[in-house]
């Protein structure tokens, strides 16, 4: 990877992702896009252009134009928000993956983009969710996550693209706010044990989901776009995680350093039901056989980061407001 576009660069992935991918192939190499322009470091400390990916010809004049070889497509519309605006949800997890797809099948660039584990359902094997498995999601996000790993497979076989893609669990992080997906609460958690030191939860106690730390998920996607192309069986989703995890084992690893931390409930009938879909942990065997898959970070550790990381965060905003 040399000349990288990245879509959607300024929500939670991007942020980080673009800022690893400038240490490692230089702040040159990294262009990064949106739609919207904010103050961050990742617009200062680099190329970036705004793009709405929906527009296909602005996709591919700005690829040409930064001579992209790999396009790094995240831009979308997550769970919670699609589930709100299902036609404008496919519109842009679908259009605008089709506008990248085509820039990437005309300028000959390897293609990233994630999938989910939205894109399975309620009849798929809930525990040890094999990574080919049924999937008949019930959510507009779901359903745009399927074709959209259909879709990749497509261009790949059709076309030759070299496309790749990855089924992230929740992720979570401390740099970019969540986007609107159903795991946001986990994000929340840490940064209100921090402020209030109390979360009323939107999620229930015993909904296990698969969860990541943002710098496993980072180095994953680079780790799968460096892989040998010969080893790769399942280019397109693979099945990642480092736990699975309700809101009372967050929690209780907060209270390891917050005692005093306490738990509410007040369930959101719409996020709960669509956590309700997805598996209670999946199986990522393929992802460490065919490139190599590891994590660095369990429950404790990434509890541990993210509340050193966010009372850091906490301390800068204080002394700017004092
Ligand atoms: N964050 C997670 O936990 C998670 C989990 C599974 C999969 N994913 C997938 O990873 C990808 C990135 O997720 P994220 O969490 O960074 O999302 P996010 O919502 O934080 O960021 C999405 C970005 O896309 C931009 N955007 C919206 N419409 C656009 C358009 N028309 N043109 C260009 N940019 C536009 C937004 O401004 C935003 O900066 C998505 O495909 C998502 O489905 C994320």
């Amino acid at each position: 990877m040399k000349r990288i576009m990245v879509t959607g660069a300024l929500g939670q992935i991007g942020c980080d992702l673009v800022a690893k991918l400038r240490k490692i192939y230089g702040e040159e190499a990294v262009l990064a896009t949106d739609i919207r322009q904010i103050d961050h470091e990742i617009v200062q400390s680099g190329y970036f252009r705004i793009l709405d990916v929906t527009d296909s010809t602005a996709f591919y004049e700005v690829a040409r134009e930064h001579r992209a070889d790999t396009i790094i497509h995240l831009a979308a519309l997550l769970s919670a928000k699609a589930e709100s605006d299902p036609a404008l949800a496919w519109h842009l997890n679908i259009s605008g993956l089709l506008s990248g797809l085509e820039t990437a099948r005309a300028l000959s660039c390897q293609y990233f983009t994630p999938s989910s584990i939205a894109a399975f359902g309620a009849n798929t094997p809930k525990n040890s969710t094999p990574q080919d498995t049924l999937q008949r999601p019930l959510t507009m996000y779901g359903v745009s996550k399927v074709a959209g790993e259909l879709l990749c497979d497509y261009y790949y076989h059709k076309y030759g693209v070299d496309t790749r893609g990855l089924r992230f669990p929740g992720l979570i992080s401390h740099s970019a706010p969540p986007g609107g997906g159903t795991t946001d609460y986990a994000v929340e958690m840490y940064e209100a044990a921090i402020r209030n030191g109390n979360y009323t939860s939107y999620i229930n106690k015993e909904t296990y989901l698969d969860m990541m730390y943002m710098p496993d998920a980072i180095d994953a996607v680079i780790a799968l776009m460096e892989a040998d192309s010969s080893k790769l069986k399942h280019r397109n989703a693979f099945n990642v995680t480092a736990m699975s995890i309700d809101p009372e084992k967050i929690a209780e690893s907060i209270r390891r350093h917050i005692p005093e931390f306490t738990l509410h409930y007040d369930i959101d009938p719409v996020r709960q039901a669509i956590a309700e879909e997805w598996p209670d942990s999946i199986d990522a065997t393929a992802a460490r056989e065919e490139w190599g898959f590891d994590v660095q970070y369990d429950l404790n550790r990434m509890t541990d980061d993210m509340l050193s990381k966010l009372k850091g965060k906490l301390q800068a905003e204080h002394s700017r407001i004092g």
